[in-house]
């Protein structure tokens, strides 16, 4: 059996307070995107569990998320095959793009087939958020959704007709440990001023500084019209109004630690890009784009002279 995991944009990131659990409650909204991992995977007979990935910088065994996924689904169902995975991948790893989440929430759809087990959406989602924070969204069959809590209570955003975004993706070649970014959040939010969220007032965030904002946007200072907005300014492609709604609080954190970012995003800046964003904890920076045209020749342009980052052109999946 082989299958595709896609890769996720954060076009909204507010960290709020830390939890006992020692995660962070936090409001999302995420966006998948066609970037893609393919993995191969084969029944066993015996109870062995085999995950290989062609990127070499990939954890194999048990100490990869599909790992995790695979021996969650034999535990829960008391199954007595096993499997062999095979990961190609092309989403770059560490990078805030998800891609090991994706690839272990691809392994608990697939082994649910593979297996016959038949399990229910309601059950691979509590499985999916024992393996991590960003694996239920990737069971979701949708492009965009809203997240809570971790980020694993996942509401898909409802829309009429799917707007189909384009990215440049500029990825600097270096691998960030979420936990870090984290860590760092917490320590600079406790000192920092100019950590503080500028978001819609989650945990420690301040509410929103709405001036210059339109009459539909000033309704942000109301949370449950958060995903009405966001649901609004998607379906209708409107740039300007998705552009003053991106928002990541962790982009200060990794820029600080990781000046590449802000390298990145200054370059986006200079060809003229407005919605430039970084995606979860970085240090991928995505600049958003109304057409494959534009996007395709502004992306050949940025991956013509760096050798310090990764260039993707990539949509709404
Ligand atoms: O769930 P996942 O393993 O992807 O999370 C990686 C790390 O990111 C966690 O161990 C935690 O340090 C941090 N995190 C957090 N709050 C979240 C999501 C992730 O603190 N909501």
């Amino acid at each position: 059996m082989q299958v595709r995991a896609y890769a996720k944009l954060n076009l909204f990131l507010e960290v709020g307070r830390k939890r006992k659990d020692g995660y962070h409650n936090l409001k999302t909204i995420f966006e998948r995107i066609n970037l893609s991992d393919k993995i191969i995977l084969k029944s066993r007979l015996d109870q062995v569990i085999n995950v290989r990935c062609s990127n070499s910088g990939v954890p194999e065994g048990a100490g990869n998320l599909c790992y995790k996924s695979a021996k969650l689904m034999q535990d829960s169902f008391k199954v007595e095959r096993g499997a062999d995975i095979k990961i190609i991948k092309n989403i770059p790893v560490g990078a805030g793009l998800g891609g090991g989440s994706s690839d272990a929430a691809s392994v608990l759809m697939a082994l649910n087939k593979l297996w016959s087990l038949k399990a229910s959406q309601e059950k691979l989602i509590k499985l999916a958020k024992k393996v991590g924070a960003d694996v239920p969204f990737f069971l979701h069959n949708a492009s965009f959704a809203q997240g809570e809590g971790r980020g694993d209570a996942v509401r898909p955003l409802r829309l009429s007709r799917i707007p189909r975004l384009w990215h440049i993706l500029v990825v600097p070649k270096i691998r960030v440990a979420t936990p870090l970014i984290y860590r760092k959040w917490d320590s600079f939010n406790k000192s920092a001023k100019p950590f503080r969220s500028k978001g819609i007032g989650l945990g420690t965030a301040r509410p929103p500084r709405n001036a210059g904002l339109s009459s539909q946007s000033h309704k942000l200072t109301r949370r449950e019209s958060f995903d009405k907005m966001w649901a609004l300014a998607l379906k209708k492609r409107d740039f300007l109004l998705i552009n003053r709604l991106l928002f990541n609080s962790l982009e200060p954190v990794t820029s600080v630690l990781y000046p590449s970012v802000n390298r990145v995003r200054r370059k986006l800046n200079s060809l003229g890009l407005g919605g430039v964003l970084m995606s979860g904890s970085g240090p991928a920076v995505f600049a958003l784009l109304p057409s494959r045209k534009e996007a395709f020749s502004l992306s050949r342009k940025l991956a013509k002279n760096s050798k310090s980052w990764r260039v993707f052109l990539s949509r709404t999946e």
